[in-house]
């Protein structure tokens, strides 16, 4: 892969999975759309099948149960929208033989993918697609076609639904199963075509498409086409050298899940006047407005920039900003792995990234927490357990979808990442509206779980959470996760503080709410009294604590031995059943927390953890870089930071797990932002005031970076010598290197030296 500070783009024509899993990295979305980098032209059938997913649109698979009320449900490959067939001479391009000059280009700044090349020495083709921004339901496709002899040219532009899931998650040296096929039936209609996936409820896929053709700039009529699984335009075209020929193509989706009216507006789409230059303008600037909030400048002579915006960008392509439906899977909308569901990878690694730079977004995202709490609530009964017991992996009906055997029972830090996720919403946001309508109740509910899931023992007279997988997943059944039962004591007391605040600044409907949940403050003493009992193992003499109460009895693992590659543990030397018996954490555990609760730490314990822990890190889950950049840069371990820094930035890019081809590593993209912000860049906030602390790695000259907190826009420009902070849009409390001060629209900008 090669880089320009904006765009990604690669000179090398890779064939089979390489080019599969390349095709995860050129993908394009609006949080409704999720497309990846596929050959619009391509013949191959498993390249044929394109690669478009829909959020909250997942179909029925018969591979295997699922936990909890649900069958497995796979994240649904819809019908391929953007199908071309070119015919040059009678003879099918399939955008693989015969090619050269070949080029494929995402600009992260418009948004825009593109892949152009020269077929047999007479045709330069170029191709390219963005995910509207502004009118989320639309894509655009355009293809211009220069002849370079005469020729004869069928061109068409379809709807294709002849297609299968791409099924590309099986590991090496499994082989690839062919996907299945979801689509029950189909309705070809003129440019039209709706499915009917196999879903749970009957979910139509309405799409429709128009199309306009020019040949030197004339346009041309064309024919209707269709058969049975295809509908749209054909050309069959004449053309003499250096004839150039231009498609543009708007198609429209809509499904069951956008409301009842969906068939009618794709009627309206096919009557409507397309303004090609005004959706093409408002993309743009959308764009540029999203970046404008968030994006970071690197000024550094390596690729680190591209790197970083890389992550950026996909986080915002991921994003959901149509409805709170839908939240972001960990893999995203760029691959079926976890078949489109959401973990903690969303609270804890990427909600931080828009909670303080589109803090809407994570409004949505967390009230789509909020309508998963029934669900929530019967999980937990159906588990013996009270309050609301959030799924581990969760479909976009907020079900349990782990797999049986999975771990899901024992996932529970899962509970308090959601209730911390709150938390810092509302502490970066103060929005009391979405707390009181549907924070606390979460906040409640999930305090109740927590008190029903804690059990004292009078033996030792600690409160313990016991049998639980905490973020080092290789053992399912340890007790008292230090992560766990730290996270939990926050969710009880946090709990706790807000119903104590909505008591007093929202009487009305904090009595609302003790009606609906029959909940009154006498239960939340044996909450404080859990917060407040919860036992963490801790080794005075080293200011050590234990990942769980029997890691320091285990055996040491030599990591060297037992990881020789990049492969994870369990796919190369070790079979899962040793793990227990070693002191081995498959990604980042108590270093994850002390980055989430730097306060709780003292420097000598995260120094300790550091040490101790990292050499003890397979880092087996794309979760495990960034808390160990982050917290390294806050502790002095520069170097070691900085090389995370890369492993997460690169990951993808350069496809350090070798499983990018199933989908992009979103929670790494989110922990990323934090390493760069919050490592690197040094913001923090308590108490309303922005504190930079910057360090910077010495590959860096300078960052700047933006944040928004309680409404104020905020530019932190770092150099090697000063910090310079400007806010916009408000007042903020700043301290800078010991300097304390107010920023405010008429005093706007500090810079102190360091
Ligand atoms: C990690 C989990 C993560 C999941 C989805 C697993 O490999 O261990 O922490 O939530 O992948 O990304």
């Amino acid at each position: 892969m090669e880089y320009t500070n904006w765009s990604i783009y690669s000179l090398n024509h890779e064939t089979g999975k390489k080019r599969q899993s390349q095709n995860a990295l050129f993908t394009v979305g609006n949080g409704y759309f999720g497309i990846r980098g596929f050959y619009e032209e391509d013949t191959a059938s498993e390249a044929g099948n394109g690669g478009i997913y829909l959020a909250g649109v997942r179909s029925n698979s018969e591979l295997g149960g699922r936990l909890f009320e649900d069958k497995r449900r796979d994240l649904c490959n819809i019908m391929n929208i953007l199908r071309l067939h070119i015919i040059v001479d009678g003879k099918q391009i399939n955008g693989v033989d015969n090619i050269t000059n070949y080029r494929r280009e995402l600009d992260m700044q418009g948004a825009v993918y593109t892949r152009c090349y020269r077929y047999d020495d007479c045709l330069d083709i170029t191709l390219s697609r963005f995910a509207d921004m502004v009118d989320v339901h639309r894509v655009r496709q355009d293809a211009t076609l220069v002849a370079d002899k005469d020729m004869e040219l069928t061109f068409r532009a379809l709807i294709d639904s002849d297609v299968h899931n791409l099924n590309l998650i099986s590991r090496e040296p499994d082989p690839v199963q062919p996907g299945l096929n979801h689509i029950l039936s189909r309705e070809i209609g003129t440019d039209s075509i709706v499915t009917l996936i196999d879903s749970e409820d009957d979910n139509h896929i309405f799409a429709a498409g128009q199309t306009v053709l020019t040949v030197n700039g004339v346009a041309v009529d064309g024919s209707v086409y269709t058969n049975d699984f295809v509908s749209g335009r054909e050309w069959n075209l004449k053309l003499k050298t250096g004839d150039k020929v231009e498609l543009r193509k708007i198609v429209a989706v809509y499904t069951d899940n956008d409301g009842t009216d969906s068939a009618q507006k794709i009627d309206e789409f096919l009557t409507s006047e397309i303004n090609w230059d005004e959706i093409d303008a408002a993309h743009k600037n959308r764009w540029a407005e999203r970046w404008a909030n968030c994006d970071i400048e690197v000024d550094s002579n390596t690729d680190d920039q591209t790197a970083l915006r890389f992550d950026l960008f996909e986080l915002m392509c991921v994003c959901p900003t149509h409805t709170d439906r839908v939240s972001i899977g960990a893999r995203g909308l760029a691959g079926e792995q976890y078949e489109g569901c959401v973990f903690w990878d969303n609270e804890i690694f990427q909600l931080p990234f828009f909670t303080f730079t589109d803090p809407e977004s994570s409004r949505r995202m967390l009230a789509w927490r909020y309508h998963g709490l029934d669900v929530a609530r019967r999980y937990a009964k159906y588990n013996w357990f009270e309050g609301a017991m959030y799924p581990w992996q969760a479909c976009e009906k907020c079900r349990e979808q782990t797999p049986i055997g999975g771990g899901g029972y024992y996932s529970i830090h899962i509970i308090s990442d959601i209730a911390y996720a709150i938390r810092q919403y509302f502490l970066a946001t103060q929005d009391s509206e979405f707390m009181f309508e549907m924070g606390a109740e979460v906040l409640m509910e999930t305090a109740r779980f927590w008190a029903s899931r804690a059990d004292y023992s009078e033996w030792d007279g600690y409160w313990h959470i016991n049998t639980v997988r905490g973020p080092n997943e290789y053992d399912f059944y340890v007790n008292d996760n230090a992560y766990t039962n730290t996270m939990a004591a926050l969710n009880l007391r946090t709990a706790k503080e807000i119903l104590t605040k909505m008591e007093t600044e929202a009487p009305e409907k904090f009595a609302k709410l003790c009606t609906k949940t029959n909940f009154s403050f006498a239960e939340t003493e044996k909450w404080l009294a859990i917060a407040d009992g919860l036992y963490i193992c801790y080794d005075e003499k080293r200011k050590l604590i234990a990942e769980d109460s029997n890691y320091f009895n285990r055996r040491f693992l030599d990591m060297k031995k037992a990881k020789p590659t990049a492969k994870r543990i369990v796919d190369s030397t070790m079979n899962h059943e040793w793990l227990p018996f070693y002191q081995v954490t498959k990604q980042s555990d108590v270093a994850t927390l002390m980055c989430l609760l730097p306060e709780k730490f003292s420097e000598a314990e995260k120094i300790a953890a550091y040490d101790f822990y990292e050499p003890r890190t397979a880092h087996d889950s794309s979760l495990s870089y960034a808390p160990y950049a982050w917290l390294g840069a806050r502790i002095g371990k520069d170097e070691q930071a900085y090389e995370y820094f890369k492993n997460c930035a690169y990951l993808d890019i350069a496809d350090l797990k070798l499983n990018t081809i199933s989908g992009l590593h979103f929670a790494n993209f989110g922990g990323t932002w934090q390493v760069a912000v919050f490592g690197f860049g040094g913001a923090s906030f308590t108490d309303g005031k922005l504190t930079v602390d910057p360090k910077l790695p010495k590959e860096w000259n300078g960052m700047t970076y933006h944040l928004v907190y309680r409404g104020v826009n905020i530019e932190v420009k770092v150099t090697k010598t000063d910090v310079t902070v400007a806010v916009q849009g408000g007042s903020l409390p700043v301290c800078i290197a010991g300097n304390d001060t107010v920023l405010s629209d008429e005093n706007s900008t500090i810079t102190v030296k360091m």
